[in-house]
């Protein structure tokens, strides 16, 4: 039986950083209630005119260039984004273009945070019915363009940027693999994080969220998605080397790590640098991990991701 591994990681965060000091300068925050309340130091923006595709392409070479393949390779491109360049054509259509993969099938997919691992079972489920042999997965986001920079209690949250997984078809006995993914939507959450417009609705509006809300919901909805996937493939929480999960903010993460008793040694968090950059978190994360060594090959890793939708699951992998 045919299953998919990662086989290249890459990222791209945009040149411009701001920092929780620059925010306070028209702001009524402050670098201290930042940190302490949601683990934010910094995030990037994108320059103007930087559009989600342009990260995206940078991301996707950087991948391209770990994995040691050419872009002739690729006969799959799905890009998880919110923030497309255009309503129409879809970023991934624009991404695979841009880097000279032929002609293929290539779409966006919009579970918000949780569009990655969305994105990921996508392109699992494509090399295990056999329609793909390697598959780019990108996460790319211009979350700033979403924002309404006077609203304190939302903008110091999010950043831009993007991550890229290569996912290749590999047979059974090879241990490196994805193992499964649970994913699971209730729109009966919608109002507790959302934008207030869309193009049916003729304008795009910007992002609302109801913090408490979201915050119990991210813990429970993405601990229960461990628990599920790690039932599913008979895997133990002891058996665990790295969580990997999607970056809200470093209360949410420490509370999952809580919830299933994991040291929090075992867990990647980039928030202080990245903030919450929406489907790019846990590539970017990822990416992070694997070039500083910590995730090696052969380790058993677990995604969780919570969005808006509500949205969320977890992704089981050995890398
Ligand atoms: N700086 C200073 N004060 C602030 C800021 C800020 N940036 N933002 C809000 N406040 C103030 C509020 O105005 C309020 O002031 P008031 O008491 O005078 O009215 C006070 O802080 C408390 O506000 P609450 O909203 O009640 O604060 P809470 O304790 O809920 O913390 C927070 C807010 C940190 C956002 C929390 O709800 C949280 O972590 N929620 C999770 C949300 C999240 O991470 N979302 C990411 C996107 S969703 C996802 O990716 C899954």
């Amino acid at each position: 039986m045919v299953a998919s591994k990662v086989i290249g990681v890459g990222a791209y965060l945009p040149e411009k950083i701001v920092t929780n000091n620059d925010l306070a300068q028209t702001l009524e925050t402050s670098d201290e209630w930042i940190r302490s309340r949601v683990g934010i130091a910094k995030r990037h923006i994108a320059a103007e005119g930087e559009l989600t595709s342009h990260l995206a392409i940078k991301a996707a070479r950087l991948a391209l260039e770990h994995a040691q393949i050419t872009p002739e390779a690729i006969d799959l491109v799905i890009v998880a984004t919110t923030t497309p360049d255009y309503t129409f054509p879809a970023t991934a259509a624009l991404v695979q273009t841009a880097l000279g993969i032929p002609p293929c099938a290539a779409f966006d997919v919009q579970a918000v945070c949780s569009g990655f691992i969305y994105a990921l079972n996508t392109a699992d489920m494509y090399i295990k019915s056999g329609q793909s042999t390697c598959a780019l997965v990108i996460g790319a986001e211009t979350m700033s363009r979403l924002l309404d920079w006077t609203d304190r209690s939302t903008c110091v949250l999010f950043g831009d940027g993007a991550g890229a997984f290569i996912l290749k078809a590999t047979d059974s006995k090879d241990t490196s693999r994805i193992l499964g993914t649970k994913l699971y939507a209730d729109g009966a959450f919608k109002d507790a994080l959302y934008t207030q417009g869309g193009a049916s609705q003729g304008h795009f509006g910007t992002l609302h969220m109801n913090g408490k809300e979201v915050f119990k919901a991210a813990v429970v909805n993405m601990a229960k998605a461990i628990d599920c996937v790690l039932a599913d493939h008979h895997v133990k929480d002891a058996d665990i080397d790295w969580v990997v999960p999607h970056q809200a903010n470093q209360r949410i993460i420490e509370g999952l790590a809580e919830r299933l008793k994991l040291p929090m040694d075992k867990v990647i968090s980039t928030i202080a640098e990245h903030a919450n950059t929406s489907a790019a978190t846990i590539p970017l994360a990822f990416d992070v991990a694997v070039k500083d060594g910590r995730i090696k090959r052969g380790d058993v890793i677990v995604m969780p991701a919570m969005g808006g939708g509500f949205t969320w699951g977890a992704t089981l992998m050995v890398y």
